[in-house]
């Protein structure tokens, strides 16, 4: 029993080293990698007057009702555009992967930023 709870120690002080030098020499896929980053402070970013413009023109095209594309839920509306937040939106909207939304290509970051904005402002409506 003790030996096992040495080895669960001795693994988890690796564990902290391996993650200490993991740091800067690797590459960030990432520019914003903290979910807190505001990219707008001064500005109180909400659905109505910022975000619905950007769903609307980039997403509803396929994640509308009926489903275009494969498209696995609609965002026409503020609560259908919350179901797509509880399904990794932001993730997403900034990945640099081939996961990222809309398929085509990732956003402009000023598009992106805005919607990083929303997040840290808390995912207003209005
Ligand atoms: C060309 C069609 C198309 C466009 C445009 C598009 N999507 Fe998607 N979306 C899909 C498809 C297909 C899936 C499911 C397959 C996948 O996850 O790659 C998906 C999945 C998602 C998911 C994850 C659902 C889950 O639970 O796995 C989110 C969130 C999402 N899209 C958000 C967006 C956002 C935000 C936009 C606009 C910025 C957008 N999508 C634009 C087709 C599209």
């Amino acid at each position: 029993m003790e030996s096992i709870f040495k080895k669960i120690s001795v693994l988890f002080i690796v564990l902290l080293c391996f993650n200490c030098s993991s740091g800067d020499d690797s590459p960030q896929p990432n520019p914003n990698p903290d979910p807190d980053t505001n990219p707008n402070p001064n500005k109180i970013t909400t659905y109505d007057a910022d975000v619905k413009a950007i769903i609307d023109a980039q997403c509803v095209r396929c994640h509308t009702v009926p489903a275009q594309n494969g498209a696995p839920f609609p965002m026409r509306n503020y609560t259908e555009t919350i179901v797509g937040v509880n399904r990794d939106l932001v993730l997403l909207v900034k990945s640099t992967g081939a996961n990222v939304m809309p398929p085509e290509g990732r956003l402009p970051q000023a598009t992106i930023d805005i919607i990083l904005d929303w997040e840290a402002d808390g995912f207003l409506e209005k």
